[in-house]
């Protein structure tokens, strides 16, 4: 393992100004995402689309890094250009999902264990030959009463560790990705209860699993209320709170944060993350790794049409704007609606 070099990678994703593309949904994932802007999910559709986003050269500038999908890493451009080129390219690093998706714990109703550890070791080494220098796994949490259990927290951070290490041994740097999710009633403060548990117990793991925290990005949740939860918080309590639990539990030698967006609408996304680095005071850059709230507004502007290649990009180049002004505290309402 080459620590000096997964740090500068680490330091790269999360660069003044520059945030994380996360355009690694499953077949599965993107298909929803299509049939909600009438496209067919068909191989060809997923590489002209993501072919349009990675050739948006203004917009990519904001990016640091892609994290891929297993399909996208393999394929080309229409004129046989590999993804991948285009994307290092433009500046920015690839990266690849490696977990395999989520099923349930044996013993602990509906809550999951994230899979893809067997042949990672083997698989590694594949995708950094092929350019990709970080990887991501996600670990799923749910909130709900008597969830999530002490053994399913525990079961997801042992392998997110196991995870982390392998990508380490292979000079890949690990994105962690301990995911709360926001569906549910529960109010911010059992959010934060949950969140702090989860990352204290991330972290132990990764010591007890010897994992350079200089060689990580961590990707956590927003401290937020559940989408069905009748007493929203504002952004300000988001700020402050996601400040707090973080600055509790995450050690100052983790190069730095980049968060999901996990369902919050465009803006809140981009307005959470400006104030928290308005307030500022933590030793971490914190920046954007966000899927939906980057790549809403594109789809819903291409919807499978070349003639819309111009307009996609022009919505991708204003959401890449934002969060990039938003993770040095710098975005407002005011240049969110000024017109792109
Ligand atoms: P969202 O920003 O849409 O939550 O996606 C980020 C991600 O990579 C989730 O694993």
């Amino acid at each position: 393992m080459n620590l000096d070099a997964l740090n500068s990678v680490a330091t790269a994703m999360v660069a003044p100004g520059r945030g994380i593309l996360a355009a690694d949904e499953s077949t599965g994932t993107i298909k929803k995402r299509f049939d909600a802007i009438g496209v067919e999910n068909t191989e060809d559709n997923r590489r002209d689309y993501r072919e349009l986003i990675f050739r948006s050269k203004e917009a990519m500038s904001f990016v640091s890094g892609v994290i891929l999908y297993d399909e996208t890493i393999w394929q080309a451009a229409a004129d046989g250009v590999p993804l991948v080129t285009l994307i290092e390219a433009a500046g920015a690093i690839p990266g690849v999902k490696v977990d395999e998706g989520t099923e349930t714990l044996p013993g602990f109703g509906r809550e999951t264990i994230t899979r893809g550890l067997d042949n990672l070791s083997r698989r590694l080494p594949k995708y950094h030959e092929r350019g990709a220098r970080f990887a991501k796994w996600r670990a799923v949490i749910d909130i709900d009463t008597g969830v999530p259990s002490r053994g399913a927290i525990r079961a997801n951070a042992q392998a997110l560790a196991r995870y982390a290490g392998l990508c380490q041994a292979a000079d890949i740097v690990p994105i962690v990705e301990p995911e709360v999710l926001m569906d549910g009633s529960h109010d911010i403060d059992r959010c934060f209860e949950v969140t702090a548990t989860v990352l204290k117990e991330v972290f132990s793991e990764l010591f007890e699993h010897r994992v350079q925290l200089e060689g990580i990005v961590l990707k956590p949740n927003m401290v937020i209320a559940g989408k069905k939860c009748a007493k929203q918080a504002n952004v300000d309590e988001v700020a402050e709170k996601t400040i707090a639990c973080l600055k509790l539990t995450v050690p100052s030698a983790t190069p730095g944060v980049a968060y999901l967006s996990g369902g919050q609408s465009d803006v809140e996304a981009t307005a959470h993350l400006n104030r928290m680095n308005e307030i500022g005071g933590f030793p971490w850059p914190m920046t954007f790794s966000y899927g939906r709230a980057l790549q809403a507004a594109p789809q819903k502007a291409w919807r499978g049409k070349a003639d819309n290649v111009p307009a996609a990009q022009a919505a991708f180049l204003h959401r890449a704007k934002m969060n990039s002004l938003a993770s040095q505290g710098r975005w407002s309402l005011a240049l969110e609606q000024a017109t792109p």
